[in-house]
């Protein structure tokens, strides 16, 4: 990891946007609208942003949108890079260094996910509690710098417990059913195959999907808050019978959008802010 680029990247945007946000956020496939509802919007192309790669999925803009929402400023990843697109950890996991050398102390991130547990169906909305990462690799593998963090770092309430209190109560007093999980992570791009997910099933894991641990990785390391909610796609390879259709994923994740923004949104006014 270049450090230097970090700091060169953190400064750049800072430069442009003149505030800290509070609260950072990466937003999943197909919730991009998201970033529609801000006000006094800056918008950075991750082209022009030293450090930065593009995404290269459809559906995942490459822009950075920096504005206020409900009454916070924040700090939006329109577009995250994955794995199976090619990107290392490293380089998945760049902006969250960024993040965080910027001085951004919460980071929610958003995803699609299969449902292994068959409690969950598609068109719910799931907290992450804890991952599995079966993959050796790590984006901090290699990593030391004082400034961030220690070389073995603590993963056991690296989901923040505060944050997903604040989902959980937003959720309820919303009247969204809100579940809550272990996330197993998947490198893609193939979905997994039905006997993989009964062995994550086995392992304890309740949901699956392609992103999010790298970046969780990192701001707990560097000591951010997260708050991670998964959209339920579809249920996981050989749950039931159907196979897995990427254009149903996406239809589900559409349909579901407005809600699932109007949820974040609402999480978003109700953390506090120290
Ligand atoms: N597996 C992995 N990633 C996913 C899935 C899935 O079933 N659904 C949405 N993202």
């Amino acid at each position: 990891m270049d450090f230097n680029k970090i700091r060169e990247s953190a400064e750049y945007i800072t430069n442009q946007i003149k505030i800290i946000p509070s609260i950072a956020v990466v937003l999943g496939s197909g919730l991009g609208a998201f970033a529609e509802k801000i006000e006094e919007k800056i918008e950075i192309p991750y082209s022009e942003i030293p450090g930065f790669s593009t995404c290269s999925v459809e559906g995942h803009e490459s822009v950075l949108v920096f504005g206020k929402l409900r009454e916070k400023y924040v700090m939006v990843m329109q577009g995250r890079f994955h794995y199976y697109e090619g990107y290392s950890m490293e380089e998945i996991s760049f902006p969250i260094w960024v993040f965080r050398a910027m001085g951004i102390k919460n980071l929610i991130l958003t995803n699609a996910a299969g449902a292994i547990n068959e409690e969950l169906s598609p068109g719910d909305f799931c907290v992450i509690t804890d991952h599995i990462k079966l993959t050796p690799d790590s984006p901090l593998r290699g990593v030391l710098d004082s400034e961030f963090g220690e070389r073995f770092n603590d993963m056991s309430r690296a989901y923040t417990p505060e944050l997903i209190e604040v989902a959980k109560e937003v959720a309820f007093g919303m009247d969204i059913s809100l579940d809550e999980g272990v996330y197993a992570f998947m490198g893609g791009p193939q979905f997994e195959t039905p006997a993989e997910i009964r062995m994550l099933y086995r392992v304890g894991a309740d949901l699956v999907g392609m992103s999010t641990v790298p970046e969780v990785i990192v701001a707990a390391y560097t000591g951010m808050k997260v708050l991670a909610i998964s959209c339920i796609t579809n249920m996981a390879a050989g749950v039931n019978n159907e196979a897995i259709d990427h254009n149903e994923v996406n239809k589900i994740g559409e349909m579901i959008a407005d809600k699932f923004d109007y949820l974040v949104e609402e999480i978003i006014e109700r953390i506090r802010i120290e």
